[in-house]
């Protein structure tokens, strides 16, 4: 299956995660065995971030990832364009800034950040290569950008059970835990048509950015992209 096959207009992405918005939290938790919070943490030293700079989390939703960071010191922004997630993040961590904006095109000056990350966002970006493109244009020079998303297991017996896990699985165990199952379906969907490590280091270089490189995380459940905006 290919991105296109996906075929969701951007509309119809934020309308699902409204609906997922509620029981987000839990549902990831859930779905990812608790993996969710080591993950962050990678994220966190990714970052690598000193008290008062300013981060932008994109497609932060209720803004969980975006926590972190401020626990740090740092101004994080949460952007986000379902408002449906940004309600629940604002009502859960009032002391946080959210912001609606569209991942495409962001409501934000020029080199405004001193670094940039998106969490479990850019594959539900209908253009995610125009949000790259984006990414930079709102780094300063010299910032830096930490893409988590899931990715291709590297160990092929553990990539066919995986694939099998959630195509199967995980819809199932959505439908008890998830107040829109569908989404989830769609979840599973999107990350077999996901490109793999190497290929997603392509788009963000073709982006403009550089010294791209990548970490697994979960034997590659997870890939870390890192660059810097030349
Ligand atoms: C799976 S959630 C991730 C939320 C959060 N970063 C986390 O790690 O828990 C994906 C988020 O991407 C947002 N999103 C998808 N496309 C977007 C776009 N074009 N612009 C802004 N946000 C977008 C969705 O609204 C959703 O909240």
């Amino acid at each position: 299956m290919t991105r296109a096959d996906l075929a969701k207009a951007p509309h119809e992405v934020a309308a699902m995660f409204d609906g997922v918005a509620s029981r987000y939290d839990l549902t990831n938790s859930v779905l990812s065995l608790r993996q969710d919070r080591s993950w962050r943490r990678a994220v966190v030293k990714a970052l690598d971030l000193r008290p008062g700079e300013k981060v932008l989390d994109l497609a932060a939703g209720t803004g969980t990832s975006t926590e972190p960071f401020a626990a740090l010191g740092a101004r994080p922004v949460a952007c986000d364009f379902s408002r449906g997630m940004l309600a629940v993040g604002a009502r859960r961590r009032p002391d946080l800034s959210f912001v609606a904006g569209d991942a495409t095109r962001l409501p934000f000056a020029d080199a405004s950040f001193d670094a940039v990350t998106i969490s479990f966002g850019l594959r539900n970006v209908v253009e995610p290569q125009a949000a790259l493109a984006e990414m930079l244009r709102v780094t300063r020079p010299g910032g830096r950008l930490v893409v988590c998303e899931f990715s291709h297991p590297t160990w092929a017996p553990f990539r066919t059970v995986y694939t099998e896990y959630l195509m199967r699985a995980l819809p199932a165990i959505a439908r008890r835990t998830a107040s829109n199952p569908d989404a989830y379906v769609y979840l599973a969907e999107s990350i077999r048509a996901w490109p793999d490590q190497a290929g997603l280091a392509r788009w963000v270089q073709d982006a403009g950015w550089t010294g791209v490189a990548w970490k697994d995380l979960t034997g590659g459940i997870v890939a870390l992209h890192r660059a810097t905006r030349p």
